[in-house]
């Protein structure tokens, strides 16, 4: 299987710009099965304050994001996994879209916001969804949510052979936590990360697909756009063994866990 992530520079608040941006790497994919792209992929990212984020809505809807990617991904033959300003009512959610060539989709909405995007965006509240594509079973968590064991873990347990991680990062912790994560729960993850500044905050690019031992299979620098491609054996996800007596999900014991609760 071969994954393909896409290490763009969206231009705050130009979704036509973003959008050719995003076609103009989308047409060198036709070899991908699983597409991934950055968070906030349609909009960009540091809107500041809500009245700013406010004039990209009333000028946009994510509808038009959403049927340029149905489009392509039945011109790819491709699942494509996106992050998008998502506008329900008076409400944005910072949002992950799972579609695929069929027409399936699973919306995912981010659940721990950084920083003031809590000025913008409602927390997430949909939980933690799971889909399956040719036989592998995907899940979806935007930037932040990476400093969140639980999130994986809750992913994991639901049989995620592969975590798509649509990504806005700032900082370097990701590049420990998330390899960490991939062995910890022994899955893939795809941390899809953009480039470029929005209003003073710098993104670091470095667009990773790690496997579940945590090894870096490939990445991009920190800088430039790009495809990173990737070719995954989901079967590698289906052995959870970490010796040959420990097993990284039946050895939990979730009976003197209750005090995270
Ligand atoms: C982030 O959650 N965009 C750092």
């Amino acid at each position: 299987m071969k994954v393909a992530q896409l290490q763009i520079n969206p231009v705050l608040g130009k979704e036509e710009d973003n959008i050719k941006q995003i076609s103009g790497l989308l047409n060198n994919c036709s070899d991908a099965d699983i597409i991934v792209l950055p968070e906030l992929a349609n909009s960009g990212y540091n809107f500041l304050t809500k009245e700013r984020a406010e004039l990209f809505a009333v000028h946009h809807h994510h509808d038009n994001f959403i049927s340029f990617l149905k489009e392509y991904s039945v011109k790819l033959n491709a699942a494509i996994i996106s992050g998008y300003f998502e506008i329900d009512g008076d409400n944005y959610y910072n949002s992950s879209i799972f579609i695929d060539p069929k027409g399936n989709m699973c919306n995912y909405r981010k659940a721990h916001l950084f920083m003031n995007e809590r000025n913008i965006f409602q927390p997430g509240n949909v939980g933690f969804p799971i889909m399956e594509y040719m036989g592998v079973k995907i899940g979806m968590l935007i930037c932040f949510d990476y400093l969140f064991p639980e999130a994986w873990r809750i992913l994991a347990l639901k049989g995620a052979d592969i975590i798509a991680h649509p990504s806005n990062l700032v900082t370097l912790n990701a590049r420990k936590v998330v390899p960490a994560q991939a062995v910890i729960n022994r899955i893939f993850i795809a941390t899809t990360n953009r480039t470029g500044k929005d209003n003073g905050l710098v993104f670091n690019g470095n667009t990773t697909l790690y496997n579940p031992s945590g090894e870096i299979v490939a990445s991009l620098n920190d800088h430039e756009t790009g495809i990173l491609f990737s070719d995954i054996d989901p079967e590698m996800t289906r052995n959870k063994m970490i010796t040959d007596l420990n097993h990284v999900l039946n050895d939990r014991r979730p009976d003197i866990y209750s005090e995270l609760l």
